[in-house]
């Protein structure tokens, strides 16, 4: 196996409008779309269609978006060994609104279910994460499981990535059991406790945080792309471009799965992110989180360019 993954699993209800509403304003949209979101679910796909072997560890109730979740990864040839179902928290949903021209979001995630992951579960889980070449985890879930798994494959020497979204605040004994960082630049903003709007703001970011212990900082950065930093170097990678931007959605999911995917596959530092960079470029031309990832040969042609 490649990738083993920890997070939530949503169902996404999108609206499109011209506007996002003020507070108190009713707006109409132009359109709806249902689809499997969730960030953790959102990246095991993501390295799953970029080519990856697998394994997804969540939760969802025991309802109707449960049999949505488990119809998505069936269509995918997923397994679902370590989707586990909770008897009373309702499966997460997410109520996304989509600005249209720009594709710009606004998102309010419901975990539900995802809130209640059991240390027991992780602990059964523990021969795939501990297998893994790499982990990958974000922070829509309980933390404890996070920790408890990012222990259990840094135990092992499973390479680690962390994406802390959405954002909380992380101590540096937490940021030691972290090989790779992937904040967006609100996320960096916070951890770093100044703005990172600007490249040379992630530059700094990303310095800041690799003091704090971590090997490899990616900070994405929406439309200007990513920045890479590690001990040997400090690289700003352009976004690439696929089309216009539709929806930016799970885009940095995309980015995350991919690097997973590449990492996992022996790419260097710098492959990987040129690779999550031309998949997150085709990610935002579509609509959708999990319907939004790119296959293999899509990115692999996209980097052609
Ligand atoms: O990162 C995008 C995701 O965040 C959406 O799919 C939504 O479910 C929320 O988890």
């Amino acid at each position: 196996m490649d990738v083993c993954v920890l997070g939530s699993f949503a169902v996404d209800l999108m609206s499109v409008t011209p506007q996002l509403p003020l507070p108190g304003e009713t707006v109409l949209g132009q359109s709806f779309h249902m689809g499997a979101g969730g960030k953790g679910s959102n990246q095991a796909i993501a390295a799953h269609k970029a080519g990856a072997q697998v394994q997804l560890i969540t939760k969802t109730g025991r309802d109707t978006f449960a049999g949505f979740a488990r119809s998505t990864y069936a269509a995918l040839g997923m397994d679902t060994t370590y989707v586990y179902q909770d008897e009373h928290a309702a499966t997460g949903t997410a109520l996304i609104l989509v600005q249209a021209g720009s594709g710009q979001n606004s998102i309010v995630v419901n975990p539900g279910a995802c809130m209640h992951l059991q240390a027991q579960e992780v602990e059964r889980a523990a021969s795939v994460i501990q297998s893994a070449r790499v982990f990958l985890t974000q922070l829509e879930t309980n933390l404890p499981p996070v920790w408890q798994a990012l222990a259990l494959a840094r135990a092992k020497g499973i390479p680690t990535i962390l994406n802390p979204a959405p954002f909380q605040p992380l101590d540096d004994a937490i940021l030691q059991q972290v090989d790779w960082l992937t904040p967006n630049e609100t996320e960096a903003g916070l951890l770093c406790g100044f703005p990172v709007c600007q490249v040379e703001q992630a530059r700094r970011a990303a310095e800041a945080l690799r003091a704090r212990g971590v090997a490899h900082v990616v900070i994405t950065l929406g439309e200007k792309g990513l920045f890479y930093a590690d001990a040997q170097q400090a690289v700003h990678l352009p976004a690439a471009y696929a089309g216009p931007a539709i929806d930016t959605t799970g885009a940095g999911d995309c980015l995350n799965g991919a690097l997973a995917c590449a990492l996992s596959q022996g790419c260097t530092p710098l492959e990987a992110c040129r690779f999550a960079n031309a998949a997150a470029a085709l990610c935002v031309t579509r609509m959708g989180a999990a319907a939004s990832m790119p296959s293999r040969e899509q990115i692999e042609r996209q980097l052609q360019l």
